[in-house]
């Protein structure tokens, strides 16, 4: 957490543009002002506004996490981080099920092309296992591994792979530390600060129980866009990071 003048802000937090229109966008960018300076673009907006919405939360001087979880043949991966670099994002995803050989060229590739065109290589994580999987559909799919057991292995393979980091439940997030070691990102989502709604979430934590955890960042959507006073809301959960300090 910092302070300039009177703002306080915290660049582990990172606010979830859930919304489909620039319009949406613009107004809860100017709403959080100085007090956020991380934002996740997903599918719905990424595929609604198009790469415009990057260029403009970059133009504010905000951090991306372009969360469009890749998933292809090697080549084609590479090729699409290549192309989400350079609309400027921070952070980039694919799916480790991709396999060990589909993250190590994209992670190789978006490291070459990064110098070749002289501008900073976007962190790339991976998603292990998606968290609405449930044990059923985990059957389904002929797996016998324990969720908990693969979502290990797959951390420890992006990691081996050479990415940075992966996506995470709070609760996940402590095994994959240990697993990983400390120069590893954990991106978690499923926050909620004490007492707030837990909408259509199950698996949450709080924000200093997600950081005790070991998580480096949190991925905050809900709990910040629908509050009566977004800033005042972002400021309290900032409050409650530094608390974990
Ligand atoms: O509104 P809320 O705080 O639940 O938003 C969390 C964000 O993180 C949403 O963009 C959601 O799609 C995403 N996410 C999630 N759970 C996961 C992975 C991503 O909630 N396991």
């Amino acid at each position: 957490m910092s302070e300039e003048g009177t703002t306080l802000h915290d660049d582990r937090l990172i606010v979830a543009l859930d919304v489909h229109t620039m319009a949406d966008v613009q107004q809860l960018v100017t709403t959080l002002g100085d007090t956020v300076s991380y934002y996740k673009v997903g599918m719905e907006l990424f595929y609604s506004v198009g790469p415009d919405v990057v260029r403009y939360l970059k133009q504010q001087g905000k951090h991306v996490f372009l969360d469009l979880k890749l998933h292809d043949i090697p080549n084609t991966v590479a090729g699409g981080l290549t192309s989400l670099m350079t609309l400027g994002a921070d952070i980039v995803n694919v799916h480790a099920s991709g396999g060990y050989t589909m993250m190590k060229t994209a992670a190789e590739r978006l490291h070459a092309a990064a110098a070749e065109q002289g501008v900073p290589c976007p962190k790339i994580i991976a998603i292990t296992v998606l968290t609405s999987m449930n044990d059923d559909d985990w059957a389904k799919l002929g797996e016998t591994e324990p969720i908990a057991d693969r979502v290990t292995r797959l951390a420890k393979l992006t990691k081996s792979a050479g990415l940075d980091g992966v996506v995470a439940s709070p609760r996940e997030a402590a095994s994959i530390r240990a697993a990983c070691g400390e120069d590893f990102l954990i991106v978690t989502p499923g926050v909620r600060p004490a007492g707030a709604s837990i909408d259509d979430q199950s698996r949450i934590a709080t924000p200093a129980q997600a950081l005790k955890n070991g998580a480096t960042h949190l991925v905050v959507g809900r709990p910040i866009r629908a509050a009566e006073n977004p800033r005042e809301a972002a400021i309290s959960i900032i409050k409650e990071m530094a608390s974990s300090n």
